[in-house]
C-alpha cells in the first residue's frame, strides 16, 4: 500500500552556516554564529563553520549526488550576511551570484529549490544594535528579502521565511546555548515576536514580487504527552504545548497569542494581523516528543530507544502531531521540512557507512507521515535532515545527521546505507 501520491515531494534539507564554509569569501559579512564560535567555551571543541562541508565550492559535486539519489527538492538557506554584509543597506551582488548559480544548477538537475531566508545567521552588525530583541531587525529583514526575491523569484517557487522561531528566540536569547548567547526570558519573548512579525511582512513582499510563489514558515513542533493521567500532569502538558507549539501556531493561523501562557510580547497595533499573513504551507521540523509532569518537568521514558542526541525515538508522536495540526489549524499544505537522526557513524573496513539505525528511523517516520496522510493531514512533502553530515551548532561536528558521510579532514563524501535506502524508497514511490 502506498500512502504517497506521485507528486509527493521527497527532499533533503541543510542550512547555510552548517554546510557552506567560505565565511570570508566574496564579500560575506560577519554573522552572529562566526562571533559565537570565536567565543571560547560556546561550541564543543572550538569547532566553527569556517570550512564546514565546503559546500560553497563543492556544490556541483553535491548536486550530482542529489541527482543520483533521485531527490525531488533540496532545502537550503540563504545567508543574510552574504547578501547584505552590514545587515541592511549595501547589497553584495557576489553573494547573490552564489545562490543564483546554485538555483540554476539544481533546476538543471531536475531538483526543486526550497530556500529558507533565515536559518539563524544574523549579521553581527544587527546584533550590535539589539538583534531580534529590537523591532528594527524585523524591518532590516524585509530589506534583505527584497533583493533576494527580486533575483531568484523568476525561478524559485517555494519560499520559507524563517526556520524554527522558538529555537532562535529561546536557545539564542533565554538559554544562551546558541548565538547570540543571551540569557533573558523577556528578550526571548521579544525576539520571538519580532521574528514572527518579520515573517508576516516578508510574506507580503514575496507575494508582491513573485506572483505564483508558495510562501511558508518552518516551525519546530513536538507532540506533548502527560507523564500520567493526573490532572496536574495533564495541565503541565497543556502548558508545555502552549509555550512550545501554540505560542507560534496561534498568531500565525489565528492572529492571537494563546491566553494561557504567561508571556508579554511587545505587540503594537496591526502586528497580529501582519503575522497572520496568508501562508501556502506550514513547514514542520520534528525530532522527538515531550513527556511532561507537574512543574513542567520533562520525564525520560525508561528503556526508550534514543538517538546520539539523546532524543527519544517515537514515530507515533509524529503521526499524532500532524493529524492534530491538520484538525486544529487547517493549513492549506504541510511539508515535513526536517526529520532525521544523529548516530555515531563510522566508516567500515569495506569503506561504507552502515547506518542501519538511521534506516530504521527514516523508515518508521516516513510510515508515520503516511499514516497521518491517511487520517487526513494535508502533507505534500518530506525532507530528511540532513543531506550531509554538518556543523551541528553548539555540538560542532560531533553529531552526524547526514545520509551522506563527510570525512572532515579530506571533505570526501561517502553515501551511507541510508542514502541507498532512501533512493530505493523514493524511486519505488515515484512514477517510472
Ligand atoms: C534543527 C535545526 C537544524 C539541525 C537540526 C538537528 O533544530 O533546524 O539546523 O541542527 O535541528
Amino acid at each position: 500500500m502506498n500512502a504517497f501520491p506521485d507528486d509527493f515531494t521527497w527532499g533533503a534539507a541543510t542550512a547555510a552556516y552548517q554546510i557552506e564554509g567560505a565565511v570570508d569569501e566574496d564579500g560575506r559579512g560577519e554573522s552572529i554564529w562566526d562571533r559565537f564560535c570565536a567565543t571560547p567555551g560556546k561550541v564543543r571543541a572550538g569547532d566553527t563553520g569556517a570550512v564546514a562541508c565546503d559546500f560553497y565550492h563543492r556544490y556541483p559535486e553535491d548536486i550530482a549526488l542529489m541527482r543520483e539519489l533521485g531527490l525531488g527538492a533540496f532545502r537550503f538557506s540563504i545567508a543574510w550576511p552574504r547578501v547584505l554584509p552590514d545587515g541592511r543597506g549595501r547589497v553584495n551582488e557576489a553573494g547573490l551570484d552564489f545562490y543564483d548559480r546554485l538555483v540554476d544548477d539544481l533546476l538543471a538537475a531536475g531538483i526543486q529549490p526550497f530556500p529558507t531566508l533565515y536559518h539563524w545567521d544574523l549579521p553581527q552588525s544587527l546584533e550590535n544594535e539589539g538583534g531580534w530583541t529590537v523591532r528594527s531587525t524585523a524591518e532590516a529583514f524585509v530589506e534583505y528579502v527584497e533583493p533576494v526575491v527580486a533575483r531568484l523569484g523568476d525561478r524559485v517557487r517555494h519560499w520559507t521565511t524563517h526556520n524554527e522561531p522558538w529555537v532562535v528566540a529561546w536557545l539564542g536569547y533565554s538559554w544562551g546555548i546558541h548565538a547570540p548567547g543571551r540569557t533573558s526570558e523577556q528578550e526571548a519573548v521579544d525576539a520571538a515576536h519580532h521574528v514572527l512579525l518579520s515573517h508576516g511582512w516578508a510574506a507580503e513582499v514575496i507575494r508582491r514580487e513573485v506572483p505564483n510563489a508558495k510562501v511558508g514558515i518552518v516551525l519546530n513542533l513536538e507532540h506533548v504527552d502527560p507523564a500520567s493521567d493526573s490532572e496536574a500532569d495533564r495541565a503541565a502538558a497543556r502548558e508545555m504545548d502552549g509555550r512550545a507549539n501554540r505560542w507560534f501556531l496561534d498568531p500565525i493561523f489565528r492572529a492571537e497569542y494563546p491566553d494561557d501562557v504567561p508571556f508579554s510580547p511587545p505587540v503594537r497595533d496591526g502586528d497580529l494581523e501582519a503575522i497572520a499573513a496568508r501562508i501556502d504551507f506550514l513547514g514542520v521540523n520534528n525530532y522527538f516528543r515531550f513527556v511532561v509532569r507537574d512543574g513542567l518537568e520533562l520525564v525520560e521514558t525508561p528503556g526508550a530507544q534514543r538517538t546520539d542526541m539523546g532524543w527519544e525515538i517515537h514515530p507515533e508522536s509524529l503521526t499524532k502531531l500532524l493529524v492534530r495540526l491538520g484538525r486544529d489549524y487547517a493549513p492549506p499544505s504541510i511539508y515535513i521540512t526536517e526529520n532525521g537522526a544523529a548516530f555515531a557513524d563510522v566508516r567500515a573496513h569495506d569503506g561504507g557507512v552502515h547506518d542501519l539505525e538511521r534506516v530504521d528511523f527514516l523508515a518508521s517516520h516516513i510510515d508515520a507521515v503516511g499514516a497521518a496522510r491517511e487520517q487526513g493531514a494535508p502533507i505534500d512533502g518530506y525532507f530528511v535532515w540532513s543531506f550531509l553530515d554538518n556543523f551541528e551548532w553548539a555540538m560542532g561536528y560531533s553529531k552526524r545527521f547526514g545520509i551522506v558521510y563527510v570525512d572532515y579532514p579530506t571533505l570526501e563524501r561517502i553515501p551511507k546505507d541510508s542514502f541507498h535506502w532512501y533512493r530505493e524508497r523514493i524511486t519505488s514511490l515515484q512514477p517510472a
